[in-house]
Order: structure tokens, then C-alpha cells, then sequence
């Protein structure tokens, strides 16, 4: 039988209450359910404070991906209905948004979040009440969820090439900027690992508040140290900042570049090209990518947000994730979806997304990517220097030896 002849004839039988399947879940009553043709589903990215600045181009990517499906029919002749919320980049407003969409509207997934700290604040709710959140930015790892689908990089997938490439290129005195909270610290973690074996060594590791936007201290730090390389963690207005006070202060991205895991077009856009050019970001997607995918996207955003906007590596997840979705919940009929069986259904589920194919990997509900490094130039898009010669598998716990997420939670290998 096929996967998704079983997942209808499983829930129609009832062998999803058997206990033969440990993987699959009860039907449960108080889980939230698509009813009367409509899908509602949670938006929930930040339109104002210190992380609006990418958050609402996620906002937006999701809306644009949910506006097509709808217009060519929806899912199953079901329409979507996104439920948006502004949780104002305070985590503590993310989970009491989250309890909303989830325990209110009653929404079966919610796409939602950009920073770490704003995942780890909804995550209890989302555990909780066993629903499902859909978390497009690249992140730390460190995290096996069954509540959570993981759409962007993880840190073997943003730094195996990244690190190598630029310590041969520029050099082994490294100075780490991050903003001061859990993704920026676990990335330094995992390449500080990398470093040991390049015999590179950190010349400071420095975290500034979220939010940040006085760098002269940091600045001076650099003439003094003159690094090879700056690799930067700092995340939100504190990119726009940080970029524009070492351009201002005259340093040159062609003997001390800023290698960031954060740093997308959208950011360059808010600091101005001049302020960018030179430098170089890891990531598996940017605008100037070259596949009709990646042009019917850019074109759709464009189009729907204005020919102002940008795409890049977080919009770009942020919109695929919705078509995987689709995917899954067009797998099961209308009176199965629920948050457990769309989790069920988007295992191993695949697409041809703009950066190219993706896949969800079964195991651990992360995604199979393709790593890239670009260097902005002068008009504000990214030059792509290299791509991975195969998509990378995600591993959540790189940095931890004998770590392995899997479908049964976390065990040690
Ligand atoms: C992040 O906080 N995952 C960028």
C-alpha cells in the first residue's frame, strides 16, 4: 500500500489508536481540526520592535504562499485561513500569542518566529497541546521537537563549507561577534570546533545585547586586533548597525570581511548596499539564484509586496514551507487534519523549492538544503561563490558528539 493510502485507510480504520505504530499518535479530541471547508492556520512573525526589520518579510513570504494556494483552489477544495498576529519581538508576547492561535482559533499549524529565543518561548505551548509549528530562520540545532518542522540551516549546513573556505582565504586570527542570547552562543560553539581543527585561533568572542546599536567599543577593538576575519551572529537592527559604524570607520572587508550567518539582502537593503559590499554570508538561498523556481518566486513577491522588496534566506523557507504543507494535509482527508497527522504526512515530503529540491527528513523534522556562500557586491545582491556539490542533511546536534535526533527523541549514539 502506498504512504498516503495508508495515512487514509489508518485514520478510517483506527489503527492510528492500536499502539501498533509508536509514531503515530491517537485521534485525539482536543487537538485542533480543520472543520466546515476552512484550514486555519497561525501566522506569527514580529511587524514592529527590534526584529521586524526580516520578520515581516516572513509575514509576508507566508501570505504570498498561502494567496497562491488559495487562488489555484486551495487544499483539497479547502481554503486557508491564515490567523496573523503581531508578537513584537518579545518573547513573552510570542507565547501568549501562540496560546491564542492555538487554544482560540484553534489553528492546526502555525508558521511563526524568527529569533531562537521567541521558538524557545512557544515551544511549551505547542508541546503542550501537541500542535505543530512550522520555523523557517536558520538556527543553532540543539532541538528534537515532534512539535516542531524545521525549514532553515542548521549550523553543519551554514558553516562545513563556510568555515574551511574562509580560513584559508583570509586567515587563522578570528574575532566572534554574536548578539547575546542562545543561537548566536551554540553557531560559536560549533565553529569554534571547526577552528580547533584549522589551527585557527579566536581572538575574542563578544556577545552585545539584542537590540544593540552602539559598536565604537567593538570598532576599536577590531583596529587593535585587526582579525583576519569577523564572523558575526548578531542578529535584527544590530546587522544594520554594526555594518554601517565599521563602514564609517573606514576598515576593509578585503583584509578583515565579516563572514555572517545572518546577514541577508533584506538586512543590506535597511543598511545600505555601500555598507555591505565586500563581505560574506553562508546561507542556502539568495535572490540572484538562477532556477525558473527561484524566478517565479521572486517575481510572485515582487509583484504582491513591490518591486522594492527582496527575497532571501529566511522569506524563501518561510514561503516553501507553506507548499509542503499543502503537500502534506492534500495527503489526508478533510476530517484527519489535525496537527498529528499533518506531522505524520510531511515526513520525508518533498519539493523542487527555489534554491532547489528539499526534503523533510523523517527522523528529525529538519530539512535537506544547499549550502552557498556569497559576497555582497555594490548593488546590494550577492555574488554566489560556491554551492555544495550535493544538498546537505541537516544534523541538528553537530556540535555534540553521539547526539542523534530521531524519530524517538534524542538518544545517544
Ligand atoms: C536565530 O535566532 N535562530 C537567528
Amino acid at each position: 500500500m502506498k504512504r498516503r493510502d495508508f495515512l487514509k485507510s489508518a485514520a478510517a480504520t483506527g489503527v492510528f489508536a492500536s499502539g501498533m505504530f509508536p509514531h503515530v499518535w491517537f485521534k485525539d479530541g482536543s487537538l485542533a481540526r480543520a472543520a466546515d471547508g476552512e484550514i486555519k492556520v497561525g501566522v506569527l512573525f514580529s511587524l514592529t520592535g527590534t526584529t521586524a526589520i526580516i520578520e515581516e518579510s516572513l509575514n509576508k513570504a507566508t501570505i504570498l504562499a498561502i494567496e497562491e494556494i488559495n487562488d489555484a483552489g486551495g487544499v483539497n477544495g479547502m481554503k486557508i485561513v491564515p490567523v496573523i498576529e503581531d508578537p513584537a519581538s518579545d518573547p513573552a508576547t510570542f507565547a501568549e500569542k501562540a496560546r491564542k492561535l492555538v487554544l482560540s482559533d484553534k489553528c492546526v499549524s502555525v508558521f511563526g518566529s524568527y529569533t531562537s529565543a521567541s521558538r524557545k518561548a512557544v515551544l511549551p505551548v505547542f508541546e503542550k497541546r501537541n500542535n505543530l509549528y512550522w520555523y523557517p530562520t536558520l538556527y543553532e540545532g540543539r532541538e528534537c521537537s515532534k512539535n516542531v518542522i524545521y525549514t532553515g540551516a542548521v549550523p553543519n549546513q551554514q558553516q562545513d563549507d563556510f568555515v574551511p573556505w574562509l580560513a584559508e582565504k583570509f586567515g587563522n586570527r578570528w574575532y566572534l561577534i554574536g548578539s547575546n542570547y542562545i543561537y548566536p552562543k551554540e553557531e560559536n560553539n560549533y565553529c569554534k570546533k571547526l577552528l580547533d581543527g584549522l589551527g585557527v585561533e579566536v581572538v575574542a568572542e563578544e556577545y552585545v545585547p539584542l537590540g544593540h546599536s552602539e559598536f565604537s567599543s567593538v570598532i576599536n577593538k577590531l583596529r587593535a586586533e585587526k582579525p583576519n576575519v569577523i564572523f558575526s551572529t548578531v542578529v535584527g537592527d544590530s546587522v544594520v548597525a554594526l555594518h554601517r559604524q565599521y563602514h564609517a570607520a573606514g576598515l576593509d572587508p578585503e583584509t578583515m570581511p565579516m563572514a555572517s550567518l545572518t546577514t541577508s539582502e533584506n538586512e543590506v537593503a535597511a543598511m545600505g548596499a555601500a555598507a555591505a559590499a565586500g563581505h560574506f554570508t553562508s546561507a542556502p538561498y539568495f535572490m540572484v539564484w538562477d532556477s525558473p523556481e527561484n524566478q517565479k518566486f521572486v517575481e510572485a513577491y515582487l509583484a504582491r509586496w513591490g518591486a522594492d522588496k527582496v527575497t532571501h534566506f529566511v522569506s524563501e523557507p518561510a514561503y516553501f514551507q507553506v507548499y509542503l504543507f499543502k503537500q502534506a494535509v492534500e495527503k489526508l482527508a478533510a476530517s484527519d487534519i489535525d496537527p498529528n497527522t499533518i506531522r505524520e504526512a510531511v515526513k520525508g515530503e518533498e519539493m523542487i523549492a527555489p534554491q532547489g529540491k528539499v526534503l523533510i527528513e523523517s527522523e528529525n523534522l529538519h530539512t535537506w538544503l544547499w549550502p552557498k556562500i556569497g559576497q555582497c557586491k555594490s548593488d546590494g545582491q550577492f555574488e554566489i561563490l560556491k554551492q555544495s556539490a550535493d544538498w546537505l542533511e541537516p544534523v541538528p546536534y553537530s556540535a555534540y558528539a553521539g547526539q542523534v535526533c530521531t524519530a524517538d527523541g534524542l538518544t545517544e549514539a
